[in-house]
């Protein structure tokens, strides 16, 4: 389902990526429903560890990290999944104060759905959803501060979790948090999920699972373009990849052509063939280490206040507080 702007950039987009050489189509687009579903059956897959090793350090850690934050905060998630994550670091900040408002920021209608029902079930916990991509969403949401605070002033707390940030290039990764940190203010937070470098094949097990849902999560994306876009892709005729790139440190995902054939994308009025073995590049998953996450976000203008690490699924989770800026910056 999309608004008459997202349908419009989602024609754009798969117009570009299927001219484009290399072909490409954005992650972005995985989430219609059953996207949505098969990437929550993913996380509860035994060789996809990241959704696990982050719920235990958030388990283990909401406390402290949501220790710096007073009565009056209020709580962004960029990409809220499930909201279970997010309803762990709630109950913590509710004990502190009457009513916590939060914003949930998605471009998934069933994923706002699942955290609506996720975050339904504390007592105290406002919820406002903003079907958007992430900039526009906090933007809005930043925008409700002060009725947020009830005058109290409170700071507001960015979650970007689940390795979210993992789907931008770096150089993307670095100007996506500044325009993070520029929508927010002194004294506010930013609580960042990273999925951390490890062995290859762990890492493949991981992208290419033996039940082959992730591989089934992958073409789901051409079963939406026909949907959607009256396209003829045969999900048969294309076979789920994925690969480690350790020079530019990640995973990549392609749809990889079984034969020469010829698509058509009826909305689009386009005609697309492919070699036998051509692929389109659906996915990147880019894998950092503790250190690297440290410094991106201090490069963006935030301050490391503490990072935690799950030494058994690798994951990093880092809480960066916005500082004041230096005068005439
Ligand atoms: C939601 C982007 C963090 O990159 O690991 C899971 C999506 N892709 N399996 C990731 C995904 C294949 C996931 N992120």
């Amino acid at each position: 389902m999309h608004t008459t702007e997202s349908l419009d950039r989602f024609m754009a987009d798969v117009r570009s990526g299927l001219k484009a050489s290399p072909k490409h189509l954005s992650p972005e687009y995985f989430y219609d429903a059953l996207g949505s579903h098969l990437f929550e059956a993913i996380c509860q897959l035994p060789w996809y560890p990241l959704t696990r090793a982050e719920r235990a350090l958030l388990e283990r850690h909401a406390e402290e990290m949501v220790a710096p934050f007073g009565a009056g905060a209020s709580i962004v998630e960029l990409g809220c999944g499930s909201g279970e994550k997010l309803a762990l670091l709630a109950a913590p900040l509710c004990k502190r104060a009457p009513r916590l408002c939060v914003h949930l920021v998605d471009v998934s209608e069933t994923a706002l759905d699942l955290s609506r029902r996720t975050l339904g079930r504390l007592p105290r916990v406002e919820t406002s959803a903003h079907r958007a991509r992430y900039e526009e969403g906090l933007a809005r949401a930043a925008a409700r501060r002060a009725v947020d605070a009830q005058g109290g002033g409170g700071a507001v707390l960015v979650l970007f979790l689940g390795s979210n940030i993992g789907n931008l290039a770096p150089a993307a990764a670095a100007a996506f948090l500044a325009g993070v940190r520029g929508a927010l203010r002194a004294g506010d937070g930013l609580l960042l999920g990273a999925d951390l470098v490890k062995p290859a094949a762990d890492l493949l097990l991981a992208y290419d699972d033996p039940l082959g849902v992730t591989a089934a999560f992958n073409k789901n994306l051409l079963a939406r373009v026909n949907r959607e876009l009256g396209a003829t892709f045969d999900l048969r005729a294309f076979e789920h990849r994925a690969a480690w790139n350790a020079e530019a440190s990640r995973v990549e995902m392609h749809l990889v052509s079984r034969r020469r054939q010829s698509i058509r994308v009826g909305a689009l009025d386009l005609e697309v063939a492919f070699d036998e073995g051509e692929s389109i590049w659906t996915e990147s998953s880019y894998k950092y280490t503790p250190d690297e996450v440290v410094r991106m976000g201090e490069r963006a203008g935030f301050r490391c206040h503490q990072q935690w690490i799950e030494p058994v699924g690798r994951f990093s989770t880092t809480l960066f507080l916005a500082e004041e800026r230096a005068a005439g910056r």
